[in-house]
């Protein structure tokens, strides 16, 4: 593996990485969306955390995790004795895709085309914090990081090696899904669950 980009280095090419990439027109989604939704985080953090895509509220302040899903995200960070600040959090797609219904913008899952096209930026900010371990939060996440389809129930629950020196990926849950479930007990159960996923994961850093 190629040596580590260290201290203002990385910083600065990490900055540079952002602002190129509020320039992005490699898909599609960046007609429709506000802006370019970029990682944020130190960019020597040891764990990485991957979402899915910005939601509303993400594509209007322009940062990840800060609506629904994410406080669902910080509630289970906090339970598993992870401490945001301290890690890189990102998404493998950086705009917003949705469907507009009246006033209201409806999330739409990115596709295939969409995951690859933007998977260029992950890279490049894997490359500046080369994490130890990886969280994949749901399976476009997985999808992103490993190259293909993961089905998350089997592959949960153990480290998977990543190519490069780019250390281990943990799979589990979108926390959009917790929010979907109806049914409490299933609810408290599922989440109990992707506690336990972030703290196995959190368990590996050195
Ligand atoms: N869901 C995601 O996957 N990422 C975000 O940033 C917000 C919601």
């Amino acid at each position: 593996a190629p040596p580590r980009a260290t201290g203002s280095n990385s910083q600065s090419a990490w900055a540079a990485l952002r602002e190129e990439a509020a320039h992005c027109t490699r898909c599609h989604l960046y007609e429709h969306a506000t802006q370019t939704v970029f990682g944020e985080g130190p960019v020597d953090a040891a764990l990485m955390l991957v979402g899915e895509q910005p939601g509303d509220q993400e594509d209007l302040a322009g940062r990840p995790f800060i609506g629904p899903a994410g406080q669902v995200l910080d509630r289970a960070l906090a339970e598993a004795g992870i401490d945001r600040g301290k890690a890189y959090l990102t998404n493998a797609v950086k705009h917003f895709k949705f469907e507009q219904r009246g006033k209201r913008r409806i999330h739409a899952k990115p596709d295939a085309g969409e995951i690859s096209a933007c998977r260029w930026w992950i890279e490049q900010e894997r490359l500046i914090v080369r994490p130890q371990v990886t969280i994949a939060l749901g399976a476009t996440a997985a999808r992103s990081l490993l190259g293909r389809t993961v089905t998350i129930s089997r592959e949960r629950g153990s480290p998977i090696d990543l190519p490069d020196g780019g250390g281990e990926a943990w799979i589990t849950v979108h926390p959009s899904f917790l929010l979907r479930i109806p049914e409490e007990a299933r609810k408290a159960q599922e989440y109990e669950a992707f506690v336990a996923d972030l703290k196995a994961a959190a368990a590996r850093l050195r």
